[in-house]
């Protein structure tokens, strides 16, 4: 089984001017790019579902649903990104273009054109696919009240597109809010991630989220669940990062993954180029993270199934 320590953090102490730390980071950090050369996932040929969700804004959900997809076609996956926030964001990420002319999510989900009339290959890999949103979608919230099946909409276009498309993984990216954008997501998905941003703030609404996923488990999708949690922003210096990771792992023990991504410019510059981090820069401390927590994501479901 895979598994990759995360760095020791240098102890306060030791901050001031001494290279020691610093040195002993980098080391790692090739130790951990080594051990990813090594690692060779086997996928199964099943589709998994993800829908990575938060309602609140700016916690990672798009920068950890394009890198964790990069980085699963990196290791061979057929991964489909699903862009089910108006803003865009993961269409840029992938380097799709989404604007107002593009056909996107707005179509399938209104017009029921079939998503394999919208999805586009990101330059970025061959196994990398994205369904763009565009600005349109802003107005779908509203208008898929008046239509019929309005919760499943996703669903059967995603039914109907891997039934002559399989992919390894489908990772949908979700606006801010429980909505029904929201809703179609946890409608078509069976596994929850959540990027959980190590902040003061960090685990507040997150029973108002768990109580929507049981609340469409009852009514919608029973097989949904929160499989995955991914700690985000994580700054070691701060006690109040690992206070924070502490707790999460503490409520969460099963679902939360070891690897932990740290704040890091690159990835926050990365979508600007319009890549991921993975294409922008591979090997920098941030792609490494999101590389290993791919490697979990796909590793553990592997250990996950062989149980039953
Ligand atoms: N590990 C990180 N290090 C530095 N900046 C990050 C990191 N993860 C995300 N960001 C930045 O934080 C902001 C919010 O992230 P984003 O993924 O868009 O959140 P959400 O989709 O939840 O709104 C973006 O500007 C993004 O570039
Ligand atoms: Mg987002």
């Amino acid at each position: 089984m895979f598994h990759v320590k995360q760095s020791e953090k240098a102890s306060p102490k030791d901050s001031f001017g001494m290279d020691t730390p610093l040195a002993r980071e980098l080391a790692d950090l090739s130790a951990r790019r080594r051990v990813l050369e090594e690692v060779k996932v086997d996928f199964s040929g099943e589709t998994r579902v993800l829908t990575v969700s938060n309602q609140k804004g700016g916690v990672g959900k798009t920068t950890s649903a394009v890198n964790i997809a990069s980085a699963l076609a990196g290791l061979g996956a057929k991964v489909l990104v699903i862009d089910l926030d108006p803003q865009g964001n993961a269409s840029t990420a992938l380097g799709v273009p989404h604007n107002a002319d593009t056909p996107s999510v707005y179509d399938v989900l209104i017009d029921e054109l079939p998503l394999a009339d919208i999805v586009q290959q990101s330059p970025e890999d061959e196994n990398l696919f994205c369904a763009p949103s565009t600005i349109h979608l802003a107005g779908a919230e509203i208008e898929l009240v008046a239509q019929v099946a309005r919760e499943h909409r996703l669903r059967r276009a995603l039914d109907d597109y891997l039934a002559t498309n399989p992919v390894d993984f489908v990772i949908i990216d979700c606006p801010p809010s429980l909505g029904l954008l929201t809703i179609n997501a946890f409608t078509a998905a069976r596994e929850v991630f959540i990027p959980i941003q190590c902040e003061y703030y960090a685990l507040e609404g997150l029973s108002q989220l768990l109580g929507s996923i049981q609340m469409i488990q009852k009514h919608l999708n029973p097989d949904l669940h929160l499989s995955t949690i991914l700690l985000t922003m994580f700054d070691g210096r701060t006690r109040l990062a690992q206070q924070v990771a502490e707790e999460v792992r503490t409520h969460f023990p099963e679902q939360v993954l070891d690897t932990v991504i740290p704040r890091s410019v690159r990835v926050s510059e990365a979508p600007s180029f319009g890549q991921t981090v993975i294409a922008y820069d591979g090997q920098s401390a941030g792609a490494v993270a999101y590389r290993e927590a791919a490697v979990e994501i796909a590793s553990r479901h592997a250990t996950q199934s062989k149980e039953k």
